[in-house]
């Protein structure tokens, strides 16, 4: 491995190996694990908080940390509704079933998943690519996802699509799916809960306190925001300082052999 670095336009940094140019971005060594553990082994559902307001520094900060969660074909299926409105915070808390979370939050954060904008993502992959040469087949590859990801009118090109798979994997290992919109949904869904997660962890570090609630009225949280269709919330997310009897419980995690299996 050859240690000449040089910078190209975008900085992005290219190492030589093999003789070949490689986009090169080195791990940092300078982590501290025990900062990270203890912002995971802090982090419990509060479902109570102060009347403190989180600075709207500390919630842009954490909505950007969210958003550098890993995502399926870079296609950043999330949205994050900050709802600052009087009249709608008071509408989402009752579509929260009026959650102690919910009501004592200072901030309400709805998470939304969304399958509708596939295509549109893939072009602007094609079109923000941070390199200066695009590899032909990642182009290949993202001009062909909104074709690939499309379930079709009753999730007919999906069956279509699932058939030809069918048939092509009893020979070679194929992807298998997303085919219908249920496989969309939880395509969109896992992304956008990893980013739920950087999220409650983002605020977790600057001392701020969540609750994830999926306790809530679907129907009335898309009118509230008026979801188009593909586009529906995975959960609320509540912030704010941790009341003194925030937490209501210890936490509970079952034996560890129970999930962990080496094979
Ligand atoms: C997807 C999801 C949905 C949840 N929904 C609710 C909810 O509606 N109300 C609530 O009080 N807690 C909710 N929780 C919090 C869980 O009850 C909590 O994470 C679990 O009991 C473990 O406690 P801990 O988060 O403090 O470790 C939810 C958590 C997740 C991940």
């Amino acid at each position: 491995m050859s240690d000449a670095l040089n910078t190209k336009p975008q900085n992005t940094k290219t190492i030589t190996i093999n003789g070949k140019q490689r986009y090169h971005e080195p791990a940092p060594t300078d982590m501290n694990v025990e900062a990270f553990r203890q912002v995971v082994t802090s982090r419990r559902s509060v479902r109570k908080f102060t009347d403190k307001p989180i600075p709207q520094e500390v919630t842009d900060d954490c909505l950007d940390m969210a958003m550098l969660a890993p995502c399926s074909s870079g296609l950043q299926p999330w949205e994050f509704y900050v709802v600052r409105s009087k009249d709608k915070k008071a509408k989402l808390v009752k579509a929260c079933m009026s959650q102690f979370a919910a009501k004592t939050a200072a901030e309400l954060i709805v998470c939304v998943a969304r399958t509708d904008r596939i295509g549109d993502y893939a072009q602007k992959v094609l079109h923000d690519w941070p390199t200066p040469n695009m590899p032909t087949l990642v182009k290949r590859y993202y001009q062909l996802i909104p074709y690939n990801y499309a379930p079709g009118p009753l999730n007919s090109f999906g069956m279509m699509k699932k058939a030809a798979v069918t048939v092509g994997g009893l020979l070679t290992p194929v992807p298998r799916g997303p085919f219908t919109q249920k496989d969309l949904d939880l395509w969109a869904a896992k992304s956008t809960a990893l980013a739920c997660e950087n999220l409650v962890l983002a605020f977790r570090a600057h001392g701020f306190d969540t609750c994830m609630m999926e306790g809530y009225d679907e129907q009335r949280v898309s009118k509230l925001l008026k979801l188009p269709n593909g586009a529906f919330p995975i959960m609320v997310i509540g912030a704010g300082e941790r009341a003194d009897d925030g937490v209501f419980f210890p936490q509970i995690r079952f034996d560890r052999k129970m999930f962990i299996h080496e094979v």
